[in-house]
């Protein structure tokens, strides 16, 4: 069959199964697989075990498996990432977080990622300031094992360790972090329930619904700052629509200063920031 016939058809069954853009995924799928672009080779002859290979993806992708763990891969901040589904797949919004880190870190600081999942946030500030020095945590191993994957095919440098949130450091880190950033999970339960299917039946639930609510958990994060920050040293936490106002608050009532947020692509407050007392 050419290339043409098989995204027609594989588009057809991607519809049906509700997979939204179902004709660029079916494109997108066939050029992963068979490396053909459809629309530049509509005529290219698909030899039949690729042609079975592509069927076997595109039903995949029917039952809702999202692209990035199909290839297994997923560009954040420049970087390809491999992504499993220990992992949350980065999210564009992030590198929002990555963006004022860059902003935020002074030359040579002791910087650290909580919840680090692909080591995506991480990695992103490794391969863009090599005079950082990062560690990276996660309570999950199997995250940790795909963001050690990811730093040593890249060849950066991560310290990281296993753990819940700040508990995960070691004790002789308390008080020596210049930065922290923290995209933390901050879907609430209800709320997880209406998501789509690629979310809900593929990405981990720990990394997207925090078992105390998002409040209480951002509440573990920002009331560890003044233990691990250095006098001076900033927190940075991604948050979710329509969470900035009372995460500004936490972070004030929590001792920080200079909490501001930050607006993303789509005029979202995402990025909230703010500093320990000097
Ligand atoms: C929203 S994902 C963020 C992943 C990655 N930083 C990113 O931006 O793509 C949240 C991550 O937090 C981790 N996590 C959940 N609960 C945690 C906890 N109590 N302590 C540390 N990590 C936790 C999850 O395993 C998951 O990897």
């Amino acid at each position: 069959m050419t290339s043409m016939e098989l995204v027609a058809d594989a588009a057809d069954r991607l519809a049906a199964a509700g997979v939204p853009a179902a004709g660029r995924e079916a494109r997108l799928l066939l050029r992963a697989v068979a490396s053909v672009d459809a629309r530049l080779h509509p005529l290219a002859e698909i030899p039949p075990e690729v042609a079975g290979a592509y069927a076997a993806v595109v039903e995949r992708r029917a039952r809702r498996e999202p692209y990035a763990y199909i290839t297994g891969r997923r560009e954040f901040f420049g970087l390809s990432l491999e992504v499993d589904r220990h992992v949350l797949i980065p999210r564009p919004e992030t590198e929002l977080l990555v963006e004022r880190a860059l902003a935020l870190a002074p030359r040579g600081a002791m910087t650290c990622d909580l919840c680090t999942g692909s080591g995506a946030v991480a990695l992103a500030l490794a391969a863009q300031r090599p005079d950082l020095q990062l560690t990276a945590t996660d309570i999950s191993g199997e995250a940790l094992s795909v963001a050690e994957r990811n730093a040593r095919r890249l060849g950066l440098r991560l310290r990281l360790f296993a753990g819940d949130l700040w508990a995960a450091l070691p004790a002789s880190d308390r008080g020596t972090l210049d930065l922290c950033t923290c995209n933390p999970p901050y879907v609430d339960a209800a709320d997880w329930l209406g998501l789509d299917p690629e979310v809900r039946s593929w990405e981990p639930r720990q990394a997207l619904v925090p078992p105390e609510g998002w409040g209480c958990f951002l509440h573990r994060l920002v009331a560890g700052a003044a233990e691990w920050l250095k006098p001076g040293g900033w927190l940075l936490a991604e948050v979710g629509v329509g969470q900035a106002l009372a995460a500004g608050d936490l972070f004030v009532r929590n001792g920080l200063t200079e909490v501001r947020s930050h607006h993303d692509l789509a005029g979202i407050p995402r990025v909230i920031e703010g500093r320990r007392v000097r």
